[in-house]
This record gives C-alpha cells, structure tokens and sequence, in this order.
C-alpha cells in the first residue's frame, strides 16, 4: 500500500511538474519521495535554484513560507495547514520593533524558525547549521538574537567577543531536555557518541560530542562508527536506524518528538499533489518584499 502511494506520488510530482522539499524531521517514507531532503539551510539554499515551477514543501510552515519568499512567482504547497514551529511567533514583530527605535546600533538576528512578519523586522536569518558564519561576517556590532535563546547561548559561547543579547524564547520540544536525560543515557550506552542539536539547553550541551543542525547531526553519525545517542527529534534516529540496521541509534529522551513535524503523511503528500488537499501560500506583497532581504542575506553570508 504504501509503495503504490509513493508511486502514485512520483507519478503525480511528474505530472504537475512539482518538486517535494522535505525536512531531515519527515518521516522515511516522505523522505524516500522527496527531490531534496535537507536542513533548513539546505533546503532555502535549494528552494532558490528550483527549475520547477511548484514546490510541496514538507515541514512547518515558516520553511514553505521560506521558499515563497524566495520564489514569489512559484506556487509552494505547504500539506498540512495546522504544521507549525511553535518557537515561530513567541516574539512580537512589535517588540522587535521598539527595541530598534531605542537601540539603533543593534542588528537584529533571526533564527529562521521565525514568521514572516517577524523576519520582515530582522536585518539577517541564521539556521543551526549557518549561524555561526553568518555571524562571524557581520559587521561589528551588537547583536540582538532572536527567538531562541539556547541556540543563542549556544553562539554567545562560541564568539566570546560578540556583544549578543538574548531573549526568552525556546523550542518547546529540545528545551525539554535536561542534564539527567544525559547521564542515564551516557550509563546505558557507555560507548555511544553523543549528538545533539543546539536548541538544547547548555546543561545538555555539555555532554555533547558534537553539536550540530539536523544535517549536521546526520553527517556525524555516518562518520562515526559504533552507536550514536540521539539528542534531536526521534525521526533522525528512525532515518539511521534504516539505513544502518547493524547500529544503534538511540534518542537521548522519549520527550523528543516534535508534534507538528510529525503531522504530515504520504496521504497528505498525496492530496496535496491532486489539489484536493494542502494549503498554498500566499503572501502580502509587501511583507514578503521585507521578509525576504534578511533571508536572503543569509543566503548569501552562509
Ligand atoms: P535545522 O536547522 O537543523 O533544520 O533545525 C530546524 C528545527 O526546527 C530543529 O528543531
Ligand atoms: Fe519547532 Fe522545535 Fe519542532 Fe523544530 S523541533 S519544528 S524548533 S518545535
């Protein structure tokens, strides 16, 4: 059954001309139909050299609306309606806003789990896997990191002379993990690597073989060669544990499930291609005019 659906679908992608971006988090058989699979980075970096003329964007939503504003002209399919990065709006554009009225030497740094009318505020977008070089080219000033305050902190630790300020924002989902998650997963698997993603809180850094975006963490578990714990959405695990079935990949805590990555499936892949499903993003011209210089800039600086 579900081969004849990925079938139906690659079909369905020729037909209709259609290219799938889908995200490291998306479940294997998503993964298996998609053009592109990759990082936020990779696939903005992506969505800006499509040739196709549609783009099904599996994910959350501020990555479709990512690959609209770099392809305005396009039509970019987001399956689910109801996928979003909760981390996306715990920040008021207007917030934003007032804190460059009085601090006008700040440059404001977004990650891209950001909405639109968020980014159309920020001078430049970073991801997990680019914000440190993004950061280290900008200009010196200071900086005004927003809305995730580990990935953040993560940065502060990294360029100890940059002047980085930091508000309260989180994922809700990698926030959740704590020191202990580590240490009873270091006494199970003693010999495993550890690998986890720079949302976590510095507790959980510490224990950290490496850290790294979701692609990075992949990249480091197919270089390494015995088990490797897990400190990111389960799905990355579920993605190595198929392709390695002779190692161990486990997740660092059953907390690490992310409810909204998980709401797509290869059904909604498939209405969404048939137009019977799916919602097609659609933007203020003007808005997204403004949200795109900063995505852009990190296109360029990453
Ligand atoms: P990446 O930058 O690794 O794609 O991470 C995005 C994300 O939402 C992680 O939770
Ligand atoms: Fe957002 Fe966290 Fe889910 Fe990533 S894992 S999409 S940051 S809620």
């Amino acid at each position: 059954m579900m081969k004849e659906l990925q079938e139906e679908i690659s079909r369905l992608k020729k037909e209709t001309g259609t290219a799938i971006l889908a995200h490291s988090y998306q479940s294997p058989e998503i993964l298996e139909i998609a053009d592109i699979r990759g990082d936020s980075f990779a696939l903005s970096v992506a969505a800006q050299q499509l040739a196709a003329e549609r783009i099904l964007l599996c994910g959350v939503r501020f990555m479709a609306d990512t690959a609209k504003l770099l392809n305005p002209e396009k039509t970019v399919i987001l399956p689910v309606e109801q996928a979003v990065c909760p981390m996306a709006d715990q920040i008021p554009p207007e917030r934003v806003r007032r804190f460059k009225e009085s601090h006008p030497d700040y440059m404001v740094v977004a990650y891209i789990n950001t909405t639109t009318r968020l980014k159309a505020e920020c001078d430049v977008c970073v991801t997990s896997s680019s914000a440190l070089n993004i950061v280290r080219r900008l200009p010196d000033r200071p900086i005004l990191f927003i809305p995730d305050a580990n990935l953040g902190g993560w940065l502060k630790r990294q360029l100890p002379k940059r002047e980085i300020e930091l508000w309260d924002g989180c994922c809700p989902v990698h926030a959740a993990i704590t020191a202990r998650d580590c240490e009873r997963m270091k006494a199970r698997y003693p010999h495993a690597k550890l690998a986890v993603h720079p949302e976590c809180r510095e507790e959980v850094l510490a224990y950290a073989d490496y850290v790294g975006s979701t692609s990075g963490i992949l990249d480091f578990a197919e270089r390494c060669e015995g088990d490797v714990i897990i400190g990111t959405e389960k799905s990355i695990s579920d993605w190595l544990s198929l392709r390695h079935p002779q190692r161990r990949f486990p997740v660092l805590s059953k907390k690490l499930l992310c409810s909204n990555m998980r709401l797509t499936g290869l059904a909604d892949v498939y209405r969404a291609l048939n137009g019977t499903g799916g919602e097609e993003i659609v933007m203020d011209p003007a808005l997204a005019e403004a949200a795109k210089r900063p995505i852009e800039e990190m296109i360029r600086l990453g």
